[in-house]
């Protein structure tokens, strides 16, 4: 049977005499993606609601799902099996996305916070393959040595596996501890995103290829390289990057479809709503558009007397040790001068993201407050996602799309 017809019954013995066709039609044939009743791709629908929703998976051991460093913690660790009941949770609940973080190191203190964590691209590949409808995101350490036909390979892989599924958390990488473990070095003079900006498009130009290309570039370089199969998602999977640096913004907004972006200081609107100002100015000039996605600490309660009595248990058990060290690790440098109580607060409780406090109505009305600020994205930094997940799918979702909000256009 010559390799023109349909020939992929795993029954039927089959002679290829034209190498071309046969590639040709193992790439229409594999290359199916995922589709709603709406008949869009995940992407699509992502990028045409007004408002999506994410959670950020428990795969480390810090409190709540590694990002609150206090001794107080919730039921269950974080095994590879909690990370599926998870995912699978978000999935039936009606969320878009999740994402692990990707961690080489923790950052110490009495509960050895987050020294133990799931690795991200294992972990996500495992997801792909057991959810069915919700994107799956891998943070990916760029540049600890990954080279860019690894990563082009890979995630064509990964989005094959969760069909068109898919997408990539980028991140760069920054701490001296994680980077050592690689026998590299951290050097500020260093160009993190000159790197990225090439790296990505060597990763690009892989997926676009049909032929073999050489690679030539000032740190990345590969002869013949050619990556098949292509990723299910054309030109490319949702690519994200969480970089808050002035490089970090220009990256995202030139070759990123979405950032992470920060929770600001004390849930400080005015300091929000000038980051938003950031990257929107810094798309536009690039003549794109990209969505924003706020990282949100879970930590409404039914009442606002248990909102304020879980952020007082959580707060009462600071690790204070691990606290300290993640926020020199934001300072860029250890410094033997004692963080204030309001410091340690803002670390402990969700890191980096916006503090959701209140009642579960208090809390609605905040995140419609934030998306009209233009936020396009929640991604949850759950104190305990099986439970909080019921929260977002039960009471949350409802007026969401009450609003109009969830509404694909
Ligand atoms: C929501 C969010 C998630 C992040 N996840 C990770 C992560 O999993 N691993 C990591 O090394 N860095 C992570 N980062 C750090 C960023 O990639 C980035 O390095 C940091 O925001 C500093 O910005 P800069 O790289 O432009 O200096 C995350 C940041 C944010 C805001």
């Amino acid at each position: 049977m010559s390799a023109s017809a349909s020939s992929f019954s795993p029954t039927v013995e089959h002679v290829v005499t034209d190498g071309e066709a046969y590639v040709r039609e193992l790439t229409a044939e594999l290359a199916k993606a995922n589709r709603g009743p709406d008949g869009l791709s995940s992407r699509e629908q992502f990028d045409r609601r007004p408002l999506n929703l994410g959670l950020f998976l428990p795969s480390m051991n810090g409190g709540g799902a590694g990002n609150y460093p206090t001794r107080l913690m919730t039921g269950k660790h974080a095994t590879f099996e909690y990370n599926v009941e998870v995912a699978k949770a978000a999935e039936a609940a009606g969320l878009d996305f999740v994402f692990p973080a990707a961690r080489w190191a923790g950052d110490g203190g009495t509960t050895r916070f987050n020294d133990y964590s799931l690795e991200a691209i294992t972990l996500t590949a495992g997801l792909a393959a057991l959810t069915e409808r919700i994107m799956v995101l891998t943070t990916w350490h760029i540049l600890y040595g990954f080279h860019p036909v690894h990563v082009a390979k890979m995630g064509a892989t990964l989005d094959h596996m969760s069909g068109g599924r898919w997408g990539m958390n980028l991140v760069a990488g920054r701490k001296q501890k994680e980077i050592q473990q690689f026998g590299r070095a951290l050097d500020s003079s260093q160009d993190r995103y000159g790197m990225m900006r090439e790296f990505i498009t060597m990763v690009q130009d892989l997926w676009a290829s049909d032929e073999p290309i050489d690679l030539e570039g000032e740190y990345f370089t590969g002869r013949q390289c050619l990556t098949l199969p292509k990723p299910v998602q054309r030109p490319n999977p949702l690519l994200v990057n969480a970089g808050q640096s002035a490089a970090g913004v220009e990256f995202t907004t030139k070759f990123c479809d979405a950032a992470f972006i920060h929770g600001g200081r004390d849930n400080d609107l005015d300091e929000l709503a000038d980051v938003i100002q950031t990257f929107r100015t810094k798309a536009k000039e690039n003549g794109r558009e990209i969505k924003l996605v706020l990282p949100v600490a879970f930590l409404c309660r039914s009442t606002e007397a248990e909102s304020n009595d879980l952020r007082r248990r959580i707060l009462d058990a600071v690790d204070t040790e691990a606290a300290t060290n993640i926020l020199q690790g934001y300072q860029g440098s250890r410094s033997d001068t004692v963080p204030t109580r309001g410091q340690l607060e803002t670390i402990v409780l969700g890191i980096g993201g916006y503090k959701l406090y209140g009642s579960h109505d208090q809390a609605l009305e905040e995140l419609v407050k934030l998306h009209r600020l233009g936020i396009d994205a929640f991604h949850f930094v759950c104190w305990n996602p099986l439970n909080d997940i019921d929260v977002i799918g039960e009471h949350f979702m409802p007026e969401f799309e009450r609003l109009g909000l969830r509404t694909v256009r």
